[in-house]
């Protein structure tokens, strides 16, 4: 597979061109960013990890029906996936109140969201990733209500498969994040689905699992990003 151009670079991948149109590759890094990339470091192996439990959670969605970029990985780092064009919606999954769910409502952390709720942000750097509802997403002309209910209709699906994955790997799944892009007129699953984009907390101990622990300063953050790999992929 020849490798062509950056496409684009952003905080954790870049996407470069291949000899096909129809795909790209997706490069899985070790910089980690949060806070709107006001905090920077490194995670170590986070891109080979990152890599291989998207390939892993990408497979069981297909299994199951729902559509995904994901062609195959092609090496530690390196994912084929489609080319798509990435809608602007950060589509968020909760089954348990944490984050800025918790500190904007003032919620307890920890208490079961039972349906699962679907938050939608506006993805854009300068403005922060707003959270957003139906009426403004529509407003910017970023998704028409149909593609709204379709984005809605996936983060449930996506969370029916995963949730239970994860609880049975002793895993609860609290929350996370989905993007979506458009290939070839259709609304697919993109970007990743990692330690750097769900909430996973140990079902023994309570302790988070992901990017939580960089974003808090927890410390252990390789050695949990490992477990969650183990737990997945193992
Ligand atoms: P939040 O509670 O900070 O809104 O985060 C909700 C979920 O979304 C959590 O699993 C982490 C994930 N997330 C990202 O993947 N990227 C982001 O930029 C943010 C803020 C959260
Ligand atoms: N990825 C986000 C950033 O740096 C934040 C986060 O995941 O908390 O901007």
């Amino acid at each position: 597979m020849a490798i062509g151009t950056l496409l684009y670079e952003g905080k954790a991948k870049k996407i470069f061109s291949t000899e096909n149109p129809d795909h790209v590759v997706q490069y899985f890094k070790d910089d980690a960013t949060a806070f709107n990339a006001q905090k920077r470091g490194t995670i170590v192996e986070k891109g080979v990890i990152n890599n291989k439990v998207s390939e892993r959670l990408f497979r069981l969605l297909e299994q199951r029906g729902i559509c995904t970029h994901f062609v195959e990985r092609l090496s530690e780092r390196e994912m084929l996936t489609k080319k798509v064009r990435i809608v602007p919606v950060e589509v968020v999954v909760r089954n348990v109140v944490a984050g800025s769910l918790a500190k904007r409502l003032g919620l307890k952390e920890g208490n079961r969201i039972d349906p699962a709720i679907v938050e939608f942000y506006f993805k854009n750097d300068a403005l922060g990733d707003p959270l957003v509802n139906d009426d403004h997403l529509r407003l910017m002309n970023v998704a028409t209500p149909g593609v709204l209910r379709e984005l809605r209709e996936m983060g449930h699906a996506v969370n029916k498969v995963l949730k239970p994955f994860f609880t049975e790997r002793k895993m609860q799944l609290v929350d996370f994040k989905l993007e979506f892009g458009v290939f070839h007129n259709k609304l697919i699953l993109a970007d990743e689905i990692s330690p750097d984009t769900c909430r996973v907390w140990d079902m023994a101990t309570g302790e988070s699992m992901d990017k939580d622990r960089f974003r808090k300063d927890m410390g252990k953050i390789e050695e949990a990003y490992q477990e969650v790999l183990a737990r997945v992929c193992g």
